[in-house]
């Protein structure tokens, strides 16, 4: 076990800056479902905070965390079993990224290659908040003691820094106060690839749409997206083995494997020796099936905004309910003065 002591809990964010992709639902919203039904504490998300770190349109803002909230439950998350809500009305994930800002050392932060990714050349002109994300990170994980933390390959860096934060606390403080959460990073689909080039991440960033697959893109979008989707003009291998060195075919395999709940092998004996003309429609039909019903229901869903928001504030009740007493631990540890809490 890797934190004796502590209860088990699932925590994962999403962000609310643009489209749901079918990485995120592959890579992370698939997983949260699934282990909403494992009988563990689920808590998952909509961090506001993080999406503005990068500039926002106000009003856009409030539409994605809406639509973010109504694809979360379109694809299984149950606001009863699961405890659903948006960042910004938990305040005690700032207060405890504040804390963590001061427990981080510079060093580790120049090692996240995800800044470095995202600023590229032009670091100077980044937000103090986006390099700071991942000790935000940290708190949103640490402020529910969680131990487990479902995401894609790409946030495996992030939570193993949160592992280090909770280290250097407790180390500094001589306590074990915080669990070290484990990033949970399973499937096939933990690194789903842009249609347009397989070596990219699928990405809600990326300027070209044709590059990933919306959860509310329509059928004939989805199946035109596949289509064109770029691949090499081999037919498809017999064994996993013949993927190498074809980021695009094994990108697609991988997708049917993870839509169809099936391994990458059993797809390759399926279409071993096919071309893409005869897979890629297979492909479109099972992406189709898979996502329509979740697209309807996003639809239905956002129709009432006003219910959405009231989920969220119920979630963001109970999350409090559970973060706030951690907080004032926290800051019980750190010495600081907390006459106007004792109540609480
Ligand atoms: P974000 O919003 O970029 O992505 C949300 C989740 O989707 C996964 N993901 C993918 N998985 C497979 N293939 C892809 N192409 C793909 N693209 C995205 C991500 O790995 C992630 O799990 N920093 C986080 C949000 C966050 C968070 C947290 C996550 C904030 N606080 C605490 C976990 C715990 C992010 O930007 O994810």
């Amino acid at each position: 076990m890797d934190n004796p002591g502590f209860t088990e809990r699932v925590f994962s964010g999403i962000q609310p800056s643009g489209n749901l992709t079918l990485g995120n639902y592959l890579g992370a919203v698939k997983r949260f479902v699934e282990m909403q039904d494992d009988g563990i504490e689920t808590v998952y998300c909509m961090v506001d905070l993080h999406a503005i770190t990068v500039w926002q349109d106000p009003a856009e803002l409030s539409r994605n965390t809406r639509e973010l909230a109504a694809g979360f439950m379109a694809c299984g998350l149950d606001p009863d079993r699961s405890i659903l809500f948006n960042q910004s009305q938990v305040s005690a994930h700032a207060e405890l990224g504040w804390i963590f800002n001061c427990v981080a050392r510079l060093g580790w932060m120049n090692r996240m290659t995800q800044f470095k990714d995202r600023a590229g050349r032009n670091a100077e002109r980044m937000s103090l908040g986006l390099y700071a994300y991942p000790s935000l990170m940290a708190a949103d994980i640490l402020v529910y003691h969680a131990t487990h933390v479902p995401v894609g390959e790409d946030q495996k860096q992030h939570v193993e820094l949160s592992r280090d934060i909770a280290a250097k606390f407790n180390h500094d403080f001589g306590v074990t106060f915080f669990p070290e959460p484990v990033p949970v990073i399973e499937g096939s689909a933990t690194r789903i690839m842009s249609l347009r080039d397989g070596t990219k991440k699928m990405s809600k960033s990326d300027p070209s749409d044709m590059s990933r697959i919306n959860l509310t893109d329509d059928a004939d979008t989805i199946s035109r997206k596949i289509r064109k989707a770029r691949t090499d003009a081999l037919p498809l291998p017999d064994s996993t083995d013949g993927l190498d060195g074809r980021p695009e075919a094994g990108n697609l395999v991988r997708i049917f494997a993870a839509l169809g709940d099936m391994s990458e092998s059993g797809v390759l004996e399926q279409f071993g020796g096919q071309p893409f003309s005869k897979f890629k429609p297979a492909l479109a039909e099972i992406a189709v099936s898979t996502l329509k019903p979740i697209s309807a229901e996003m639809r239905r869903l956002t129709g009432d905004p006003g219910e959405i928001d009231a989920i969220l504030g119920r979630g963001a009740d109970r999350a409090a309910a559970i973060a706030n007493p951690i907080l004032d631990q926290t800051f019980e540890i750190l010495g600081t003065v907390r006459s106007r809490f004792r109540e609480r």
